[in-house]
């Protein structure tokens, strides 16, 4: 028998990407510095989404979505200290304009992993001045651009960012140090909450986010492994959330994976080698349900290069969803990562996330058969299942 699950009217359906990840041409970064040392892929010309903005957003269009979140470039907007460069302000402003022609509401991320190379040069968010610099940036981009955005996230994912250079050595800067890891986390906290209340003198009514990646923990009934649990529930999951709470509108949540203490069952997994547990999103929006703020899922997908579980995966995530709003959650909408094929970080652009295929070389985009089945959902606005 069918069963039928019906979303609110208001509810937003698209999807994401974000900067270095799909413009394409961005040089004066720490990434791109990194790439020239050879310690992380280069993203060079990525899916020309610097150019072809118009064209990818028809394809969003096409498949039924009205919503579509993107992240600016801070190194093309301030490629040198306090140097503002207004033809890329209006770049964004086109991009932004072009959304909003199509009936897609932009979601923009001020800040997704990549440091303009002057900021990373004094330390980036490791300096004590991190966060009056960063709200300069945010300040300068509001004031412009407030009129066509009302959907706003400081920055993305900032316990990934810090663990990934900080305590990992993936990232830029490559460390591995405990302390400055901490530091870091406590300025990007300082950061975010100076930022939001920059953007609030300039736009006081618009919707500022973090967009917060967490993780669905369970654990056996090992002493140890309980501990490790709470401790990483409260640390990865809430610690930041937290500490910005009086300066946050909504929460921007990523959802990914779980992460067990104790022996884990098997299960599919995505092409990163991630467990494929939809349900996990459930537990994810029920744990934020204490801040009482409405909640955007800004990402949560897969990398699937032979499509073979995307459509399921996404079915199954919106139905999980679905549950949670019927149990009080407040969620608003849902962006699946990512819209095209794009430069995963480390990887290079070896993972395919997107609805929508990226030729390497000629930059041909095709739609994945999945992108259709998510696309009778956006349209229905609602999810139907046997
Ligand atoms: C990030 C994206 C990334 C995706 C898949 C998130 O952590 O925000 O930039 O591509 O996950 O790994």
């Amino acid at each position: 028998m069918k069963k039928f699950y019906q979303f609110p009217d208001w509810f937003l359906w698209g999807a994401s990407g974000a900067s270095y990840q799909v413009e394409g041409g961005i040089y004066n970064n720490d990434w791109a510095f990194w790439a020239e040392k050879g310690k992380v892929p280069p993203a060079g010309e990525s899916t020309d989404h610097y150019h072809r903005y118009e064209e990818d957003f028809d394809l969003a269009k096409s498949l039924g979505q009205n919503a579509q979140r993107i992240s600016i470039e801070w190194s093309r907007i301030e490629p040198e200290e306090g140097k503002f460069d207004e033809k890329e302000i209006e770049h964004y402003k086109q991009v932004l304009i072009s959304l909003q022609k199509r009936g897609l509401v932009p979601f923009v991320t001020l800040w997704h992993f990549t440091l303009p190379l002057w900021f990373a040069k004094k330390g980036g968010f490791e300096n004590p001045d991190a966060p009056k610099l960063f709200a300069r940036y945010v300040a300068h981009v509001l004031s412009y651009l407030k009129w066509h955005c009302k959907n706003w996230s400081t920055m993305n994912e900032p316990m990934v960012w810090a663990s990934a250079g900080y305590l990992q050595k993936q990232w830029p800067p490559f460390k591995m140090n405990p302390l400055t890891y901490v530091h870091v986390v406590h300025n990007l906290i300082r950061s975010h909450n100076l930022a939001y209340k920059e953007i609030k003198k300039i736009d006081k009514n618009c919707d500022v986010s973090v967009v917060k990646h967490n993780i669905y923990f369970k654990t056996d009934l090992k002493p140890w492994n309980v501990l490790m649990y709470w401790f990483a529930k409260w640390w990865w999951n809430h610690y930041f959330l937290q500490r910005t709470f009086f300066n946050t509108d909504s929460l921007g949540l990523n959802y990914y994976f779980q992460q067990q203490f104790g022996k884990s069952k098997k299960f599919d997994q995505n092409d990163m080698g991630w467990d494929l547990v939809p349900e996990g999103i459930y537990h994810a929006l029920k744990e934020l349900k204490i801040y009482n703020k409405p909640i955007y899922i800004t990402e949560a997908g897969l990398a699937d290069s032979k499509d073979k579980f995307r459509g399921t995966y996404i079915k199954s995530l919106i139905y999980w969803i679905h549950q949670a709003m019927t149990e009080g959650c407040d969620v608003r909408g849902y962006l699946y990562w990512s819209l095209l094929d794009n430069f995963e970080w480390s990887q290079g652009y070896a993972e395919d996330f997107g609805l929508i295929h990226v030729d390497d070389k000629t930059k041909v985009r095709t739609i994945r058969p999945s992108a259709y089945e998510y696309k009778k959902i956006c349209e229905d606005n609602a999810l139907e299942i046997e």
